[in-house]
């Protein structure tokens, strides 16, 4: 794992913003895996801001509620649609979505394992970091799942998630739809951002830390291309390294 430490959440989000321009400009036609949370907000700010060519990007999103369909308030489409794809020129129908208010859940998880196979997998995903380690939402407990499926959310996932339903952790949906450790794994190449001191455990757990399900970020340490982009704060708990 690389590891970029910036002094402010600020800096962090530019770094991460530069990455992310970099790969689309080396490869217009890249396919995009992207999460929602506040940790991303400025970084796609800046992305919007910066005129990229998005005609052949493609795009799969790691996650979505369960129940909450493309327009809910809450959901992770909309936060999509305010953030990023309002205001960048990506086609439609190369948005890929886990769609939450799906009939048949389970054939939901494998028509999106099978539209990201179809795309070649991810070239590029950013990740952020739930504050008990999960990525997407692969939460912690005692096994973790490859392929795309649904998942019972954590109390404290919910209360995490309760700024976009009134602040009411009991309104944040208990079950979401979530990309798989398979295809994070299979992704050539991934960048994890976080910051603030709420999240320096996680981040010692996962780079420091043995792997574990406890941690489902650790399993990054076995994959050959991870840069961690953190500030200070997020960087805190962290072993102090030569090469940091
Ligand atoms: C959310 C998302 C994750 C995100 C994480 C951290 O619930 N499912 O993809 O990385 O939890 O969220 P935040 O960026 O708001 O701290």
């Amino acid at each position: 794992m690389t590891v970029d430490v910036h002094e402010t959440a600020e800096d962090v989000a530019l770094s991460v913003a530069a990455r992310l321009g970099e790969a689309l400009r080396h490869r217009p036609a890249s396919t995009l895996g992207l999460p929602t949370g506040r940790t991303p907000i400025a970084v796609y700010a800046r992305v919007r801001a910066a005129g990229l060519d998005w005609h052949e990007a493609r795009t799969f999103n790691l996650d979505e509620f369960v129940g909450l369909g493309a327009t809910a308030p809450g959901g992770f489409r909309a936060f999509m649609d305010r953030h990023l794809f309002g205001d960048v020129a990506l086609l439609p129908e190369r948005i890929g979505f886990l769609q939450g208010d799906a009939a048949d859940l389970d054939a939901e998880c494998a028509r999106y394992d099978a539209a990201i196979d179809a795309a070649g997998g991810l070239d590029w995903l950013l990740l952020g970091l739930g504050a008990n380690g999960h990525i997407g939402f692969n939460e912690p407990g005692p096994t973790l799942v490859a392929p795309t499926h649904v998942v019972d959310l954590h109390e404290s996932t919910r209360r995490a998630n309760a700024g976009a339903f009134g602040g009411d952790w009991r309104r944040v949906p208990p079950r979401a739809l979530t990309v798989g450790m398979g295809p994070v794994l299979r992704a050539r190449r991934i960048v994890l951002m976080a910051f603030g001191a709420t999240k320096a455990e996680a981040v010692a757990a996962m780079i420091d830390g043995p792997l574990t399900t406890a941690c489902p970020a650790s399993w990054l340490q076995t994959h050959g291309d991870v840069t961690v982009v953190l500030d200070r704060a997020a960087a805190a708990r962290l072993r102090p390294l030569a090469r940091r």
